[in-house]
């Protein structure tokens, strides 16, 4: 039997006005698979994410996720179906304890308070951030803020988190154990699409990659074999590569 495939995207594309900020996608994403999305600024990673889990509607295209067709569903229904993204721009609710945050998400999950609590309790506990359990949110150093972020994504019990730029802003030391948590993510069978321009990181955790360029899809392909195309190296990889 051929692996299942989890997400579909067909012919997606999205404009703004005069500008393709996303040109005609098509990938599909096995169950379990660890996929990278790179490009320079602009190439319209972030706007593919918004269209995928429901911010956004595309101009065209279908998105099939877990054999059924979400195109057009609004944001809640794709997270409640199983589809989740974490945002480039952290925002938790400030003045609200690290716990609360998750438990907040917790809540589309489970009804009782009580239950929510635990549940946020067990995923806290999951991204290591018990040390700030009940630190307001708004106090915790960028790399808890991080980690907080992916706490209220992995509390609503995606089987697909879209990750954008979650190792922004973090310094080299706080990356190894965000790159190392991740990977024990995938391991434990979470489904990932993941947006990052630390090649490093990217190297190390992603099966697949795919490049953007103009909106465009550049490559997809064995990340390895990618770093060696010479198109790649050129249009995105570039100095920082080299
Ligand atoms: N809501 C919007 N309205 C108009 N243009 C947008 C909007 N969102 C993104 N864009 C444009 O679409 C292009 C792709 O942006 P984005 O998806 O954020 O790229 P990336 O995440 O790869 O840096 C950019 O030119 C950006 O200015
Ligand atoms: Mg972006």
């Amino acid at each position: 039997m051929a692996p299942m495939s989890l997400l579909q995207v067909e012919g997606l594309t999205k404009r703004f006005s005069g500008l393709t900020a996303v040109d005609d996608i098509n990938i599909t994403v096995a169950d379990k698979e660890f996929l990278g999305i790179v490009g320079p600024n602009g190439a319209g990673k972030t706007t593919l994410f918004s269209l995928i889990s429901g911010q956004l509607p595309p101009t065209h295209g279908r998105i099939v996720f877990d054999g059924v067709d979400i195109t057009g569903w609004p944001a809640d229904k794709v997270a409640s179906a199983g589809l989740v993204r974490t945002f480039q721009l952290m925002r938790p609710f400030e003045s609200m304890t690290a716990l609360e945050n998750v438990a907040v998400a917790s809540h589309h999950r489970f009804r009782s308070r009580r239950d929510a609590r635990r549940h946020a309790l067990a995923v806290i506990e999951r991204v290591q951030l018990d040390r700030y359990v009940n630190a307001p949110a708004g106090s915790l150093p960028t790399a808890g803020l991080k980690r907080l972020e992916l706490a209220r994504a992995l509390a609503l019990e995606p089987k697909l988190l879209l990750l954008d730029e979650v190792l922004a802003g973090l310094v080299p030391a706080d990356r190894a154990p965000m790159i190392e948590l991740l990977g024990d993510l995938h391991a434990d069978g979470l489904t990932v699409l993941f947006i990052e321009h630390i090649m490093a990181a990217v190297l190390a955790l992603s099966e697949r990659l795919l490049v953007m360029h103009e909106g465009a899809q550049l490559a997809l392909g064995n990340p390895h074999e990618m770093t060696q195309d010479r198109a790649v190296v050129e249009a995105y990889l570039g100095e920082d590569y080299a």
